[in-house]
């Protein structure tokens, strides 16, 4: 397992992450929670993602039950989780689905997190959807008093185009450690919109030009939110068909990853990892899967794995047409 430097929490982690935004789903929840904790830790992963609304706050409490049952050591783990997404009828009946970065509702939010983990700080809290009526001062205000009352060590954002982040680092008290976005081989828009000259295709995607290139300049962590493209690219079959234009790469890449599986002698998921850490980013994929042998192939990946040809080959086949 390949580790990163965190400088803003003193420490390295382990480059693929658990993401647990399933812990909490289903009638009971626990058990298949508890396989994935216990197999992540057992092939070296310490850094675990959360959301305040993860399974409306049940995916948290199920961590933190867990952690106390296994007593685990808080501090070798690393535990982020994000806020600022707020479902309609919160707090009553009528509320829109909306995003709030007011100071009150990311302590509030910070605070009720740290229950439901039974812990009482956050390694990495994350802005986790830019909200268009944030007003920097506040969240800085927000992040100051989380910081200065040991909640909260480092801070982030998730989704954010550059521009948003710009916008938001000179309030910062210390540097913003990651931008957490969709980033897969069935997601490829990172790359598709860093692509000058090549207009006849449109572009797609929530992360805007040159975001890759802007979080290595800054120092920037680029965390990749669905890695594994849900199951689509390994073997997975939709309950609904896929929309295009995700079905028709789907059909090109999966058997592209599974003839590199086979002959690699390897999982398909360590071939869509890797294909993710071969970029010199260095990408840390937070991988969701519960199921003990997906996370054992996901923490099996690393970036020497595919070549250069096998690399492009793989982006060539989910972009569905040539390079210019
Ligand atoms: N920042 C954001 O806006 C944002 C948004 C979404 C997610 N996230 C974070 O990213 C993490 C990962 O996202 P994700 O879980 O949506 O995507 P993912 O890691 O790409 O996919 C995991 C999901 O796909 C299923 N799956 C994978 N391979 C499969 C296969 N071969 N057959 C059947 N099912 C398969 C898994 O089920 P099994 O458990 O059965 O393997 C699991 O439900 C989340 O846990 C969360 O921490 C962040």
């Amino acid at each position: 397992m390949e580790r990163i430097r965190y400088p803003a929490i003193h420490r390295t982690v382990s480059q693929t992450a658990l993401g647990c935004m399933h812990f909490g789903q289903g009638d009971a929840p626990l058990p298949r929670a508890r396989a994935a904790l216990e197999t992540a830790l057992a092939v070296g992963i310490d850094f675990f993602d959360h959301a305040d609304i993860y399974a409306g706050g049940r995916s948290e409490s199920v961590f933190g039950q867990i952690m106390e049952e296994l007593k685990l050591d808080r501090s070798a783990l690393v535990l982020q989780s994000k806020c600022g997404i707020r479902f309609a009828d919160d707090p009553a009946p009528g509320a829109p689905h909306r995003f709030d970065f007011s100071r009150e509702h990311i302590i509030r939010s910070v605070e009720g997190s740290l229950q439901r983990l039974r812990t009482d700080y956050l390694d990495i809290l994350l802005l986790h959807r830019p909200d268009f009526l944030m007003d920097p001062e506040e969240v800085a205000s927000a992040f100051a008093h989380l910081r200065e009352s040991g909640k909260v060590r480092a801070f982030g954002v998730s989704n954010q185009t550059p521009s948003q982040i710009a916008l938001l680092r000179p309030y910062m008290a210390s540097p913003l450690v990651a931008n957490q976005v969709e980033f897969s081989l069935l997601k490829t828009s990172l790359l598709d919109t860093a692509m000058v000259s090549e207009g006849r295709f449109p572009t797609s995607g929530c992360a805007g030009d040159g975001t890759l290139d802007f979080h290595r300049i800054q120092g920037i962590h680029t965390q990749a939110w669905a890695p594994l493209a849900y199951g689509y690219l390994s073997g997975r079959t939709p309950g609904d068909p896929l929309p295009e234009p995700y079905r028709s790469a789907a059909e090109r890449v999966t058997p592209m990853v599974l003839n590199l599986a086979r002959a690699h002698g390897c999982a398909p998921e360590t071939i869509l990892l890797s294909w993710i850490l071969r970029h010199p980013a260095g990408i840390q994929p937070i991988v969701g899967t519960r199921d003990p042998a997906r996370i054992a192939a996901s923490a099996a990946a690393t970036s020497d794995l595919l070549s250069r040809e096998d690399w492009y080959r793989l982006y060539l086949a989910s972009r569905g047409r040539p390079l210019p």
